[in-house]
């Protein structure tokens, strides 16, 4: 059967934009008959962050929110990283075999080394191992599984590249095809979702609408969207509105012909808004209080997660031992 992998970084609470662009598109693909794979990225994490008890933290509300919106533990594979130690021997393996010139052209490397030069600094200021072969671990988590297909957001295009080339390169070294090359799936449908300042939403900019957050909140958040000045009996433009495109990507094609026919006629800001407020309260009301349920029970999320593990281990194990055997390691 064809694999399909998705990896979560746990590097926040996750927020309107996450759900309309990542998760709900990935949950989407969970019934389309190929094995699914979503597993938490805890050690991609220790790159970004050192912060012990926020990853900890950050890795149920990971697990919580997924399993809240919809993830099936049952149907698909749901593990955390650091529950399956075969990733880590084999990113030994590829780390041997990666070509240190492949990795020194990855974007968020040479990112980080143009800005330490721009500011004058040493070359490898602040820059880690860990960032450096960070794609290499990213090769482990999809070849542990022989996945095929990767949904990334255009960003992690590159990496998964960088995946392709160290499989080809495992493969030719030592002449058996032990990996499949995986493929990147872009999703050039899903929109980028604007946050309450009109730029992209994101946790960087602190312009975030929570997914689960307490109802009132909720109407809190959506009231401080930025609109424009226009009176309430003015027509407005629906495309060039964030409580519109927000809208639009949740509701149904004849609630969103509603909304767009009520701008056109003139609707107040405050109005939209709680149009806005009300589709996210109905959607979201059911999955919070699992989330929080979830969330209090911190040893049922470790239970699920560990079964999950000893599924993928299952199956990463045989590979992992034919790639040691290719590379004459036992
Ligand atoms: P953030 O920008 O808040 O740090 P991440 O970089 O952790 O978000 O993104 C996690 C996932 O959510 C990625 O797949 C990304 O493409 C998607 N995503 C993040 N922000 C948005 C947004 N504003 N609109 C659509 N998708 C988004
Ligand atoms: N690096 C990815 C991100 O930041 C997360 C990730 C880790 C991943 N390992 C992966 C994604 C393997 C796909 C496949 O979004």
């Amino acid at each position: 059967m064809e694999r399909m992998l998705t990896g979560i970084t746990p590097s926040g609470v996750a927020h309107i934009g996450n759900y309309i662009g990542a998760i709900k598109p990935a949950l989407a693909e969970q019934q389309d008959g190929r094995e699914h794979f979503y597993f938490i990225a805890d050690y991609h994490s220790l790159v970004k962050c050192w912060d012990a008890s926020l990853r900890q933290q950050y890795s149920y509300d990971v697990a919580a929110t997924w399993l809240a919106l919809g993830l099936d533990a049952d149907k698909t594979l749901f593990y955390r990283q650091s529950d399956v130690p075969e990733i880590l021997e084999l990113n030994w393996l590829l780390t041997s075999v990666a070509a240190k010139g492949l990795l020194n052209r990855a974007h968020a490397y040479k990112d980080k080394v143009a800005k330490n030069v721009h500011e004058g600094q040493d070359a490898d200021n602040a820059i880690t191992m860990g960032l450096y072969c960070y794609p290499v671990l990213m090769a482990a988590d999809i070849l542990a599984f022989n996945a095929k297909y990767v949904p990334v957001g255009k960003d992690q295009i590159q990496h998964i590249e960088i995946a392709r080339d160290i499989a080809a390169r495992f493969n030719h070294i030592y002449q058996q095809e032990v990996f499949v090359q995986p493929e990147a799936v872009v999703n050039e449908k899903t929109q980028t979702i604007l946050g309450l300042d009109g730029r992209k939403m994101s946790k960087s900019y602190q312009n975030t609408i929570p997914v689960f957050t307490s109802s009132k909140q909720l109407r809190k958040n959506v009231m401080k969207i930025v609109t424009n000045s226009q009176l309430p009996e003015e027509p407005k433009d629906p495309e060039a509105c964030t409580v519109f495109s927000i809208y639009s990507a949740l509701a149904t094609d004849e609630q969103v012909k509603e909304l767009r026919a009520r701008y056109e006629q003139g609707i107040g800001w405050g109005e939209a808004k709680q149009v806005l407020y009300e589709h996210l309260e109905s959607l979201l009301q059911g999955p919070r209080e699992k989330y929080r349920a979830l969330m209090a029970d911190r040893a049922g999320l470790d239970r699920l997660l560990e079964q999950g593990a000893l599924r993928a281990r299952d199956i990463a194990g045989p590979i992992l031992q034919q790639a040691k055997r290719a590379a004459g390691v036992i």
